[in-house]
């Protein structure tokens, strides 16, 4: 094991800091020369025939990379919904053979997304999961797969699986939008695909130079922890008190930051810190409700990039590379594994296996 980790601490710091490359196996191949279309050649694109709407089904960090891939199929005109796999069964209403059922799983083994997998199989849905593991079971008992080339993952905690999950799902929607009918491609498909190209070069500038580590000293032994954002870095809000809590033990929660004012702004003090991922074109309205926060003491921690709105509005700010908003919120996402590791750390938590949690859930 030890030699496992190489240099690092923790398997979770070393899957951290393989993003870079990580994330250029999830791209290989995968877009086209010109910028102007991806080839997810291993896809049967049969599949998609006669589709006209998607629904994800995930648990855990793979529901917000599916949050997030939702979003890119809205950007392009595609019906999708997102579920929790566990509750598929019960409130999926109508799914016919019109209907592409997507599994996000790492493992291709939590019971809960096999069981809305099967849901959706003996429903007549056409099925496609997107997962790490080939051979997996949701792999074999999907009608097609596509695998996001992460490589194994140990920490408990996904992170790199999560980076991979969203660039994989980000191309799915390119290749929808090229081939649904009613589906259009985005106005800024190029400039979307260099950016997925150039996002090993970003995740390395901001392992290599990330500030988490001096924040998370100064950070220990706050009552609770808030992260806010609003559209897709409203997934990456939820993502991050997702990490923060399994492996500090804190109490975290992410929210939707115009939903502050409506209950969690009541437990809101000085002596609890609120993140705000400022990314992307909301960003300017997320400050807007954390000076919310700040306005009652609570500390702002920022994350967005040099110069954007939110720097001003932040206590303590950690800086992504200005890239595309979609890419913006996946190395605002880096820098949130960051902090939660460091604060874990700090707190010597037990980093890479969390008390009461597992990689892979297969009881219902
Ligand atoms: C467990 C893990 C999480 C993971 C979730 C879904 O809860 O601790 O890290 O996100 O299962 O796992 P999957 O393999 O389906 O992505």
């Amino acid at each position: 094991e030890e030699v496992g980790k190489g240099t690092f601490d923790h398997f979770m710091l070393k899957e951290i800091h393989s993003q870079p490359a990580s994330l250029g196996k999830t791209t290989r191949g995968r877009i086209a020369d010109d910028k102007r279309g991806v080839r997810l050649e291993e896809l049967d694109t049969g599949v998609l025939d006669g589709v006209a709407d998607v629904h994800f089904v995930a648990c855990g960090t793979s529901y917000h990379a599916a949050l997030i891939g939702a979003r890119m199929l809205s950007d392009v005109g595609v019906r999708t919904r997102v579920f929790r796999a566990s509750e598929y069964a019960k409130t999926a209403g109508p799914v016919s053979e019109t209907t592409l059922v997507v599994p996000v799983t790492q493992s291709g083994e939590t019971a809960d997304t096999l069981s809305a997998l099967r849901t959706a199989n003996e429903r007549g849905a056409a099925t496609m999961t997107v997962t790490n593991v080939v051979g997996s079971t949701a792999a074999r008992e999907a009608d097609e797969s596509l695998f996001i080339r992460a490589g194994p993952e140990i920490g408990v905690a996904a992170t790199k699986t999560f980076t991979s999950q969203v660039v994989t799902l980000t191309l799915l929607a390119q290749q929808l939008a090229a081939d649904l009918p009613g589906a259009t491609p985005r106005d800024d498909l190029p400039e979307l695909l260099t950016a997925l190209e150039r996002i090993p070069e970003h995740v390395e500038q901001v392992v290599t130079s990330s500030r988490a580590s001096d924040l998370a000293t100064r950070l220990l032994e706050y009552d609770a922890y808030f992260f806010i954002g609003r559209g897709m870095s409203q997934s990456v809000a939820l993502e991050g008190a997702l990490k923060f809590k399994e492996i500090t033990y804190e109490h975290a929660e992410g929210f939707a930051a115009g939903q502050l004012k409506h209950g969690p702004l009541a437990l809101v003090t000085p002596e609890t810190p609120v993140v705000g991922v400022f990314t992307g074109e909301e960003a300017g309205q997320t400050v807007t409700n954390a000076m919310e926060a700040r306005t009652r003491g609570a500390e702002i921690i920022g994350v967005g990039p040099a110069g954007g709105p939110g720097e001003a509005a932040s206590d303590i700010y950690l800086t992504v590379p200005d890239t595309h908003p979609v890419c913006q919120n996946l190395l605002a996402n880096v820098q949130l594994q960051l902090f939660a590791y460091h604060t874990a750390k700090e707190l010597d938590r037990s980093i890479d296996k969390p008390r009461n949690l597992a990689k892979s859930v297969t009881v219902q």
